[in-house]
């Protein structure tokens, strides 16, 4: 299989989803090994298809300053490093220790350590109180906290730079009620209705594996 468990979305149809990721090209080798990592130890990656969309948006927009909201072993850091170039700038934040330093391992090997800021704690803090503002801040931190995420970044965005979320569908129950008890579909809920409703930004959800959400601050 192409497509790993970990990168099932839920709700599109398995042929479909296998078809999407077998057109990939191969990732190399660090990549490769992050990969297989994330697999067998479930963690929960961007993987290489929305990866790729992280990249063309660095690119097309040219962001330099990035900063990262939940960061696990560095996947998605380490796609952004290299798309924004040597002269990128790019915040890596997650409250585990142990994922910074895995993440860190994998940085020097990817040959990008220079230009990451590895950061440990709330991500929601650590963007207050970052310097300046940024050109880009993806958003993947815990999905119950996603209204709170989009209130601590906004400020620190620059107009016209881009705020992306990952899991914005959530396996297809960010489309049916919520059980009561379920904070994480009512948080990423409360997060589409506030993007759309926002008039400081312009969003669009695409439907790639899990749900991506990019938004335009106006
Ligand atoms: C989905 S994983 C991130 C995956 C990563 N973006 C990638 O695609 O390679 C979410 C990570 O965010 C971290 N996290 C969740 N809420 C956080 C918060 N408020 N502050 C910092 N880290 C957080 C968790 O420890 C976990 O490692």
């Amino acid at each position: 299989m192409i497509r790993s468990e970990n990168l099932r979305g839920g709700y599109i149809q398995d042929d479909v989803e296998e078809y999407l990721y077998k057109l990939l090209p191969e990732r190399d080798v660090v990549m490769g090994e992050m990969e297989a990592y994330a697999e067998m130890n479930r963690v929960p990656i961007i993987g290489p298809a929305v990866a790729r969309l992280l990249a063309l948006l660095v690119q097309v927009s040219g962001a330099k300053r990035i900063f990262e909201m939940g960061s696990a072993i560095g996947y998605s850091t380490i796609w952004l490093a290299r798309a924004a170039g040597p002269k990128g700038k790019i915040f890596y934040t997650d409250g585990d220790p142990a994922n910074a330093h895995r993440a860190q391992v994998y940085f020097r090997m990817a040959g990008v350590a220079k230009r990451i800021e590895v950061k440990i704690g709330n991500a929601l803090e650590l963007v207050k109180k970052a310097p300046g503002k940024f050109d880009m801040i993806f958003n993947d931190v815990d999905k119950h906290q996603y209204p709170e995420a989009l209130r601590a970044a906004l400020p620190k965005l620059r107009r016209g730079g881009l705020f992306i979320t990952d899991n914005t569908i959530w396996s297809g129950k960010a489309a049916r009620p919520a059980a009561d008890d379920d904070k994480n579909t009512k948080g990423v809920q409360e997060f589409n209705r506030l993007v759309y409703a926002s008039k400081e930004l312009y969003p669009v959800l695409i439907p790639l594996r899990d749900g991506v959400t990019i938004c335009r601050k106006l």
